[in-house]
């Protein structure tokens, strides 16, 4: 099974890149969870570079999300949006669909008191618009995230047991082969 795990952060430092570092590590050994590093060499999106010759950037990325079971985004929040390098990334998939029925998790992580809240929201209404599936038990806020990740470790064990369980429900929905609703 093959998870595709999508940081909002390109700090090398990145607690959100951490905290997807640390899913990985705590899957289960039949699950290959990788960490995608090319949001950053994306070319800004332009409607009228969204055709059949795309760049190659941007099919590799495409192929990628297609080639994958599943998705898990961690993202910070930034003036109260979604990155603006995550938010280019996914306005690349709107006309080729990779999402579309893509069983999908997405995590928000944040020093501030509510974990980037905003920017999870607007995230599940943009990748409800391309059809992901994201259903209310693969959503997670992290707020107060410093006290809570160390290096690449999850420290704090609530977030540890959240994290699983999200892990667990989106294992679940692509064993399910979109049975479940959005
Ligand atoms: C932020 N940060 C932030 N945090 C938040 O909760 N709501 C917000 O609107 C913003 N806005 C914002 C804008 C900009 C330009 C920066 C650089 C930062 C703080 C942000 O959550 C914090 O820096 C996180 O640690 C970033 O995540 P990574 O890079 O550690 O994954």
């Amino acid at each position: 099974m093959k998870i595709l795990a999508i940081s909002g952060s390109l700090r090398v430092s990145s607690s959100n890149t951490a905290i997807l570092r640390s899913i990985a590590k705590l899957a289960p050994t039949n699950i290959q969870l990788s960490i995608y590093d090319g949001l950053e060499n994306l070319p800004h999106f332009n409607p009228e570079l969204d055709n059949d010759n795309v760049i190659s950037s941007v099919q590799d990325w495409r192929d990628l999300i297609r080639e994958s079971d599943g998705i898990i985004f961690c993202t910070p929040e930034y003036a109260h949006g979604v990155p603006g390098v995550l938010k280019n990334g996914l306005d690349w998939i709107v006309s080729s669909g990779e999402f579309m029925n893509k069983p999908t998790a997405v995590i928000s992580a944040s020093p501030s008191i509510d974990g980037g809240i905003r920017a999870n929201n607007s995230l599940v209404q943009t990748l409800r618009v391309m059809m992901a599936k994201t259903t209310e038990e693969r959503i997670l806020c992290i707020p107060a995230v410093s006290a809570k990740v160390s290096g690449d470790e999850v420290t704090d064990p609530l977030t540890k047991q959240s994290l699983i369980s999200l892990l667990d429900n989106l294992v679940r929905s692509i064993l399910s082969r979109g049975d479940e609703a959005v």
